[in-house]
């Protein structure tokens, strides 16, 4: 696979697929600009070597048909001030009138095409589609990392039809930390996973268990392991149906002496959105009319020590119902322990990396994915196929 600086860009036409995926509030204004920051180091290194940007994205679900509130418009404008230069908004992303927009640019000049997913045949990864798309460059640049899990047109199908393509920086720097991390880890392997539900989680923890040297438990996810082991949960979310799995990974992780810690301690509330309510309790003593909703400050000290020697931590999840502050603490406790953790941290993508920047501990961690579910496709040991697109 070739790299970025191998590229010839110079004059041009360089199709690039970014994930400028960002949330927005209802006056249509970016909240975390945080995946267009970390995309323009290849953005501006295009343009610094002369080459005609074509930079193409999805936003939002996209339901096939051009949607307003799903255009790419907000980005279009927070790209022209973060670059101090115009990006124009092309009406579509294939057709003509794109293709003599991308034709008509200027050295260093950048067009974004309009939200890929306002055509089905992004998603159905339809050949015709991503021949369309290809039209709009000679050069094809893959940085949307949080996307390589999808095997849509801009992702799979348009870089086969390149012969000059390469990760973007961004990408490569995520493939570099996933290697760092997952593959040749400098041991012991902490991981710490969280979120609500092990069925989300389920294949992670089933390829985790057998690469990590430490996995922690934490979020409502736990309640299933605990639960399956007996313990009385009140009315806390618990997967019945998953008991033999979670028993499952515990005898596998015993097997395979991959340390396995859930938490012995719960904030308890009647319900998430109850306010002042949360009290401590030791796990086995949940009451019978509460949920857990965060995990202790005895877990906190818990998971705390077992960080302590770890070189390498994987984090992904928060570990209680963190949207409530009440039932932040957890979450944030273990933010300030990996921030000064001393092993190698990297974090996933999606709400623990939102809570991360909130606290403004972000330059504390060796990484922070950009990727939700592409991350989590890498903690299940799949491949992602929108990097495999760029083998030749
Ligand atoms: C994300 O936000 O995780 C990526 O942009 C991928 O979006 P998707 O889950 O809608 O494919």
């Amino acid at each position: 696979m070739k790299t970025l600086t191998d590229l010839p860009l110079s004059g041009k036409r360089v199709l690039i697929r970014a994930d400028l995926n960002v949330p927005l509030d209802e006056s249509f204004t970016i909240t975390d600009d945080n995946r267009i920051q970390q995309f323009l180091p290849t953005l501006k290194y295009v343009i610094e070597q002369g080459g005609k940007a074509v930079v193409m994205s999805h936003f939002g679900d996209g339901n096939g048909k051009f949607d307003k509130a799903f255009s790419l418009k907000p980005v279009a404008d927070h790209l022209t001030k973060l670059l101090g230069k115009e990006v124009r908004l092309a009406p579509d992303c294939i057709g003509p009138e794109v293709e003599q927009l991308t034709k008509s640019l200027a050295a260093g000049e950048v067009l974004l095409l309009e939200n890929s997913r306002f055509h089905t045949g992004e998603k159905e990864n339809d050949a015709q589609f991503a021949a369309a798309l290809a039209k709009n460059g000679e050069v094809f640049i893959q940085d949307a990392f949080a996307t390589a899990h999808r095997k849509h047109a801009s992702m799979v199908g348009v870089p086969k039809l390149f012969k000059e393509k390469a990760p973007g920086f961004l990408m490569q720097k995520e493939m570099e930390y996933y290697e760092k991390s997952l593959i040749k880890p400098k041991p012991p392997l902490c991981v710490i996973l969280g979120g609500s539900k092990v069925s989300t989680k389920l294949n992670a923890l089933l390829h985790l268990v057998t690469k990590a040297d430490k996995l922690i438990i934490g979020g409502a996810m736990a309640n299933t392991f605990l639960a399956a082991q007996g313990l009385q949960m009140g009315r806390s979310l618990v997967e019945r149906e998953l008991f033999p799995k979670a028993l499952e990974i515990l005898g596998m992780a015993a097997r395979r002496d991959c340390k396995l810690y859930l938490p012995v301690d719960f904030i308890v509330a009647p319900s998430p959105s109850a306010k002042g309510l949360g009290r401590p309790v030791p796990a086995p003593e949940v009451p019978a009319d509460m949920m857990a909703l965060d995990i202790g400050p005895a877990s906190v000290l818990l998971f705390r020590e077992v960080l302590h020697n770890a070189e390498t931590i994987i984090w992904n999840g928060p570990m209680g119902a963190f949207e409530n502050e009440d039932y932040a603490k957890g979450t944030t406790d273990m933010i300030e322990a990996l921030a000064s953790a001393h092993g190698m941290t990297v974090v996933g993508g999606g709400d623990t990396d939102a809570a991360i920047h909130k606290m403004e501990l972000d330059h504390k961690f060796d990484y922070i994915s950009t990727g939700g579910g592409a991350f989590l496709a890498l903690l299940e040991g799949k491949g992602l196929p929108g990097f495999a697109a760029l083998e030749n």
